[in-house]
């Protein structure tokens, strides 16, 4: 077969020159991970010796505080250098008091990591939804999340995990008000160095659901689609983002991360703000399972979507993958 190669030799431009070899490659790459960039979500529960594979997502735990202490200590160990803590009660109640409880899982974790492994940057979760009864985000009353009731209550776990020493709060519940309220609160009390992570542009996501599971916070009746952003929106996005921004986020979220890149992006370019983007349960599950069925590289899928998310604007990327992730980069 002859190859007619006279078309080819006026080429001037060649893009595949610089694919050549993995050195040249990685010269000219434009988007870095490196394990700092990565924070690792755990899930604290009451009692001890406790570690507790959630079904529907291989590799996480529910751990008690003393484990939890270990899986900080280790991740430092892997290069991964912030977490951010959810907490898992034994007792639920309409209003969600065990989140400002300073005895809680949430609270306690966050002494014995300050104590035990003190260069590790702990962020906090402060939502009602694993604390409630019927699983919602706020207090319900005639079958609604109200919204400023429950801010206040949001205020008392943010307040609770800042006297525990939390360097982050990170409100998820997408209230309106609660950042400022938050903030308010925080700088009253003499935590004016306590930063905010805002989940900011937190959709109505089915990718959640794994999570529901590990934290044991599915709404018992109806959804959560009062509160969090339709999947159709975009423009919605950028208001939320300015609306926490205003209200003093230092950090703002995006979440879930891969089906939103496009919303990531906007952010990140719109606001030029530190922004984080939270790779969810369902997305990890999904990758777990394929790779479970042979289906699909894990190592790859994982390196190859943490990747994106960065390229994409994110500053900070929060996933359950974070220590391997570290591992694979180092
Ligand atoms: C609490 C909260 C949720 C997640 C983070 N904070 C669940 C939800 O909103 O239903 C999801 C995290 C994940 O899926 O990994 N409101």
């Amino acid at each position: 077969m002859s190859i007619d190669t006279h078309a080819t030799m006026k080429l001037t431009k060649r893009l595949r020159r610089l694919r050549h070899g993995e050195t040249l490659r990685a010269l000219v790459r434009e988007t870095r991970l490196a394990p700092d960039v990565f924070m690792l979500p755990l899930f604290v529960c009451e009692g001890e010796g406790v570690r507790r594979e959630v079904s529907s997502m291989p590799g996480v735990f529910n751990l008690s505080v003393d484990e939890a202490v270990k899986e900080v200590r280790a991740a430092a160990g892997d290069g991964v250098r912030s977490v951010l803590l959810f907490g898992l009660p034994d007792h639920k109640d309409a209003v969600g008091s065990a989140s400002y409880d300073p005895e809680a899982p949430v609270q306690s974790a966050v002494r014995a990591i300050k104590r035990e492994v003190p260069g590790v940057l702990v962020a906090t979760d402060v939502c009602l939804c694993e604390y409630t009864d019927h699983g919602h985000c706020g207090i319900i009353v005639d079958n609604e999340v109200v919204n400023d009731p429950t801010v206040d209550q949001l205020v008392r776990a943010a307040m609770s995990h800042a006297v525990a020493g939390a360097d982050i709060i990170a409100p998820s519940d997408m209230m309106d008000g609660r950042v400022g309220a938050i903030r308010q609160a925080l700088d009253e009390r003499g935590f004016e160095n306590t930063a905010i992570m805002a989940y900011a542009a937190k959709y109505w996501s089915v990718f959640y659901g794994p999570f529901r599971e590990a934290a044991d916070s599915a709404p018992k009746f109806g959804d959560r689609q009062s509160y969090q952003m339709d999947p159709a929106n975009a423009d919605e996005a950028l208001r939320e983002v300015a609306q926490d921004i205003e209200e003093g986020a230092d950090i703002v979220m995006v979440k879930p991360a891969l089906p939103y890149l496009d919303v990531l992006s906007r952010v990140k370019r719109e606001f030029r703000y530190p922004t984080a983007a939270y790779q969810v349960s369902g997305e990890y599950a999904m990758i777990k399972a394929a790779a479970r069925n042979g289906w699909i590289d894990e190592r790859r899928a994982m390196m190859e979507t943490l990747t994106s998310i960065r390229r994409a604007g994110a500053d900070i990327i929060i996933t359950y993958y974070a220590r391997e992730a570290a591992r694979a980069i180092s």
